[in-house]
């Protein structure tokens, strides 16, 4: 079960092993540096596994994958980020995006700040509180997420969150005007593996 904790302007995802809070302005150059410049970047980004996923810089980061809006919970419709909390300590981040895809869908993404912090079924309980999340306050019917196919941890955890490969495209998702820019997934057409969560059921 989860629950959703709500005060004036403040808002609490209660999952069974980690909380979920939205996160900060502040904060937006620490989630760079988890994602890019981390224990943990080596499982989507760079040498020697990725070499032809280049390493974001901030600013790229800010333009092109993370405007203010995650940061501000100013556009809801469009997407938000959340801190993953383990008693106190912040121990990753977890967002969804929906602006580029069709009514009702939303995508997901997810890393941890560092290694100590990944195989404790973190991830696993951020997917499952935030999906519930997006099906009761959003009205989302589907989830999608698309790592890399080798990025077998992730694809394991996505699974235990109820996510299921598809042989779909991600133009079948995409708004049209966003086919062109995101139709190849972020690992190209035969590396990326998507997977779907139907919430509807
Ligand atoms: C992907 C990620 C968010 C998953 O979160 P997590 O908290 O580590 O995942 P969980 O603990 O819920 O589940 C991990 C599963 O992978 C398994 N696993 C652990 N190490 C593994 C490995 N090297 N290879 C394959 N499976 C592995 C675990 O046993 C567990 O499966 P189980 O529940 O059946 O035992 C996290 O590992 C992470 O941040 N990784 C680095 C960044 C990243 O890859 N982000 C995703 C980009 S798409």
């Amino acid at each position: 079960m989860i629950t959703i904790v709500k005060g004036d302007g403040y808002v609490m995802i209660k999952g069974n092993k980690i909380n979920l809070l939205p996160v900060r302005l502040t904060e937006r150059q620490k989630i760079y540096e988890w994602c890019f410049h981390s224990e943990t970047t080596k499982s989507h980004s760079g040498p020697p596994d990725y070499p032809d996923i280049a390493i974001a810089t901030y600013q790229e980061f800010c333009d092109e994958y993370y405007e203010e809006y995650y940061f501000t919970g100013a556009h809801p419709e469009k997407g938000q980020g959340f801190l993953i909390m383990s008693n106190q300590e912040a121990v990753g981040f977890i967002s969804y995006s929906a602006f580029h895809l069709k009514s009702s869908l939303a995508e997901l993404d997810i890393w941890m700040k560092d290694e100590a912090s990944c195989g404790k079924g973190f991830g696993n309980d951020a997917l499952y509180a935030l999906s519930n999340y997006l099906k009761k306050e959003l009205n989302i019917r589907l989830l999608l997420i698309a790592p890399a196919k080798k990025n077998t941890r992730a694809v394991k955890s996505y699974e235990r969150a109820g996510f299921k490969r598809t042989d779909k495209k991600m133009n079948a998702f995409l708004a049209e005007e966003f086919q062109l820019m995101y139709g190849n997934g972020d690992y190209g057409v035969d590396e990326t593996m998507i997977l779907i969560n139907h919430l509807d059921k």
